[in-house]
C-alpha cells in the first residue's frame, strides 16, 4: 500500500521485448518463477490458447494472493517458492518441461514502495526487507546485530560501495546508542558519513547490499538458474531480466558457459536494453538487462 492507501502497480519491464525472446506458442507450457504483480504472466496468458498452461511462481505470498484476485484463470497454476525451491514445488505440483520460462529479478514497485515492507530509504517503515515474510533474517537483524567486518564486507561485495568501512563503523557507533529501526533512521546514518552528492541516494548502495543479503538472492539466482535449465524442454527458453551488474554477471556467465559446453544456444550476446520511451515512462526499468538462452 501507498502512503495513502491505494496499491501501488508494477509496470512490466520490457514487455514486447520479453514476449518476442519467449516466443510463446498458444499450446506451450510457461513459467513465470518471478510471478510479482503478474505482468509480464497477463502477457503470457494473452498469447496462449486453450490448451496452454502458464505456471506462476514467487517467493512473496503477499503477491501471489493479489494475482490470484486479479487474474482468474484456469491456465494459471500458482506456486509459493523461491528460485532454490523451484525444481522440487514445480515438479511436485506435476510439471517440467516447460517450452519457456521468465526471471524478472529484484522486487516489484509493490514490494519497493510499500510502507511496511522496508525496501526503501525513503519511508518509515521497519528495516525488513524480506521477500518471503516466512523467512526470519530481517535487515534489521543484519544491521543491529552482525559483527563490523561482517557489514562492511556486505556493503563492498553487494552494494560496491567504496566507504564499506566508514560506513559499517558508523551503523555500530549508532547502534550502541540505541536500536536502528527504520529505514529512513538508517538512510540518514549513511548521509552522515558521505553527504548528499550526485543524482542517486547515498543510502542506495547499502540498501541493495541489505537486500541482497537479506534475501540471499546472489546464491538464490545462481540455483534458479540450474533448475530452471533442468526444467526446459528442448528447444525451450529461459530469459532473464537482471537489474544490477552482480545479477548481470552471473547470467552472463552462466549463459556464456551453457554455450560454450553446447548445452544452450545463446539468444542475445549483448543484453537488450529498454528502450528511451520506456525508460521515459516508467524509470524503475533504467537498469533492466534481458538475457535469454534456448537449450539444446
Ligand atoms: C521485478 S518483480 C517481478 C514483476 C513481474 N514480472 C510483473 O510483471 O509483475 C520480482 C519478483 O520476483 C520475486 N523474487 C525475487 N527473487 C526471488 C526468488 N529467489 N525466488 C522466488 N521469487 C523471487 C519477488 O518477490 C518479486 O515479486
Amino acid at each position: 500500500m501507498g502512503k495513502t492507501g491505494e496499491k501501488i502497480l508494477h509496470l512490466p519491464v520490457m514487455t514486447a521485448e520479453v514476449m518476442e525472446m519467449l516466443s510463446v506458442r498458444p499450446d506451450g507450457r510457461y513459467l513465470d518463477a518471478t510471478v510479482g504483480q503478474g505482468g509480464h504472466s497477463s502477457e503470457i496468458l494473452r498469447r496462449l490458447g486453450p490448451a496452454g498452461l502458464l505456471v506462476g511462481m514467487d517467493r512473496d505470498r503477499e503477491a501471489l494472493m493479489a494475482v490470484s484476485e486479479r487474474i482468474k484463470d484456469k491456465r494459471l497454476k500458482l506456486f509459493h517458492s523461491s528460485f532454490s525451491g523451484m525444481e522440487s514445488t514445480v515438479r511436485d505440483g506435476g510439471y517440467d518441461a516447460f517450452d519457456g520460462i521468465l526471471m524478472d529479478l529484484g522486487v516489484s514497485m509493490t514490494q519497493m514502495k510499500s510502507n511496511e515492507r522496508g525496501f526503501s530509504f525513503l519511508t518509515d517503515a521497519p528495516l525488513d526487507m524480506r521477500m518471503d515474510r516466512d523467512a526470519t533474517l530481517t535487515a534489521g537483524d543484519i544491521v543491529n546485530t552482525w559483527p563490523q567486518h561482517q557489514l562492511e564486507e556486505i556493503f563492498r561485495d553487494f552494494g560496491e560501495e567504496k566507504r564499506a568501512r566508514r560506513i559499517a563503523r558508523a551503523i555500530v557507533e549508532a547502534r550502541k546508542r540505541q536500536r536502528i529501526t527504520t529505514c529512513r533512521e538508517l538512510a540518514d546514518i549513511v548521509k552522515g558519513v558521505i553527504g548528499r552528492s550526485g543524482r542517486i541516494h547515498p543510502a542506495t548502495r547499502i540498501f541493495q547490499a541489505l537486500r541482497i543479503a537479506v534475501n540471499n538472492e546472489l546464491e538464490e539466482l545462481d540455483e534458479g538458474l540450474r533448475q530452471s535449465f533442468s526444467l526446459l524442454a528442448r528447444g525451450g527458453r529461459l530469459c532473464v531480466i537482471s537489474y544490477h551488474s552482480l545479477e548481470d554477471r552471473i547470467v552472463k556467465n552462466r549463459f556464456r558457459d551453457w554455450d560454450r559446453e553446447g548445452l544452450a544456444r545463446r539468444l542475445n550476446k549483448k543484453p537488450v536494453i529498454p528502450s528511451p520511451e520506456e525508460i521515459r515512462r516508467n524509470p524503475s526499468s533504467r537498469s533492466g538487462k534481458l538475457r535469454g538462452v534456448e537449450r539444446l
